[in-house]
């Protein structure tokens, strides 16, 4: 039996024709891209060219792209970043308890700085109300930092609702973690859209240590590094325009105008198969994105069942790849308030582009033998 890959929420195999850009980028446009000279000019060229790809494909045309290290710099840039550039404004910044801890980390930095950060609370299903974060905006809120999909539970948050009342109400930049939404659900950064958004290269069959924060034009955040002023001074060091061919490829070959709809019925179909046991909880059944599917079996340690299914050629995560190696209770399933019978048990299965749909039935199988052991056990 070949193995199933379930766990790409957390990476995903690089695709052959993003490696080959990557090489060849390196191979023929190796120059600095500072250099005045006609190689230096090339590589500045395909860099400009890459970043155009990028706007164009989040529609944002005439806007800005810093190509980072991941999805960590970028939304550390994102947060600290444009927190330092608008503190003359006022120092109010609101975001969610879910959020990635590259966001959650810096909004706790910041607070020691002396920022105010107001995180909102979610729902059973992982939402944040819209109504309750209008209530909280006000003339010293300078950042709104509200991620699109969640990673560990996959819940969706309406970030063009929110983008609309964050500018109705307030001049505040809104940001949005768009690195589990690119290329499972449109991401647009149109009139409607938000002003910032972070992607991760290797969430998309890129290369890891690559990303990217996309801004609209005339929004600028404070740079986190000091040094000879490239990418007109917000990320200094030399620019890698390999990793910035490679991104823009991935970001090509992964660009949805819709959602996936492959993804969704197979989520669907596991949803219908797991709520025929009582001791299988779904999380976030109605909110999530089309490809994660968070479970929870009740009085089973995660770890049990990601062994299990290991055993059986299949790989899972508990709720994200970071937290799953210390043992605490997620924060994203403490902000669910998830029945304490069912907090230990959480894994995700995450879906990409080279799954297919036998490998569903293959799960189902091996979800309905481990649940026939358990129930052994249990009794
Ligand atoms: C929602 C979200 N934001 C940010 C990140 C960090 O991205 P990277 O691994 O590229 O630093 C991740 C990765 O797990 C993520 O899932």
């Amino acid at each position: 039996m070949t193995m199933i890959y379930f766990d790409n929420s957390s990476t995903t195999l690089p695709d052959e024709e993003v490696m080959a850009s990557f090489v060849e980028a390196n191979r023929r446009f190796f120059a600095n891209p500072a250099s005045i000279h006609g190689l230096g000019t090339d590589a500045e060229k395909l860099l400009e060219r890459a970043k155009e790809q990028m706007l164009k494909i989040v529609h944002c045309e005439n806007g800005e792209v810093i190509v980072t290290s991941g999805g960590t710099e970028s939304n550390n840039l994102a947060v600290i970043g444009f927190a330092r550039a608008l503190q003359h404004r006022g120092n109010h910044i609101i975001t969610t308890s879910i959020e990635h801890p590259s966001i959650l980390n810096a909004c706790r930095y910041l607070e020691e700085e002396g920022f105010e950060v107001d995180y909102m609370p979610v729902d059973e299903e992982g939402c944040i109300s819209v109504e309750k974060l209008i209530r909280k905006i006000k003339k010293e809120t300078i950042l709104v930092s509200i991620m699109h999909v969640n990673n560990e539970i996959g819940s969706i948050q309406p970030i063009q609702e929110i983008a609309k009342a964050v500018k109705e109400r307030s001049r505040a930049v809104f940001h949005s973690d768009c690195v589990q939404s690119f290329g499972k659900i449109p991401v647009a950064m149109d009139e409607n859209g938000p002003d910032a958004i972070t992607l991760s290269a290797h969430k998309i069959n890129g290369l890891k240590g690559t990303g990217a924060l996309i801004m609209k034009h005339g929004i600028r955040p404070q740079p986190l590094t000091y040094g000879g002023g490239q990418e007109k001074g917000l990320r200094n060091g030399t620019v890698s325009v390999p990793n910035a061919v490679a991104l823009a490829k991935a970001m090509r070959m992964s660009a949805v105008e819709t959602e996936r709809k492959d993804f969704r019925e197979w989520r669907n179909e596991l949803i219908a198969f797991c709520n025929q046991y009582e001791n299988i909880k779904v999380i976030a059944e109605n909110s999530a994105a089309p490809h994660i599917l968070s479970l929870s079996f009740k009085h089973i340690n995660g770890e049990v069942a990601i062994n299990y299914f290991q055993e059986n050629d299949i790989y899972i995560s508990t709720s994200s790849a970071c937290s799953s190696k210390n043992k605490q209770i997620s924060h994203v399933i403490e902000a669910i308030h998830l029945e304490n019978s069912f907090k230990n048990g959480v894994v995700r299965l995450s879906f990409g582009k080279d799954n297919h749909k036998e490998q569903i039935e293959i799960c189902k199988d091996v979800i309905k033998r481990f649940m026939e052991l358990m129930e052994r056990g249990l009794k």
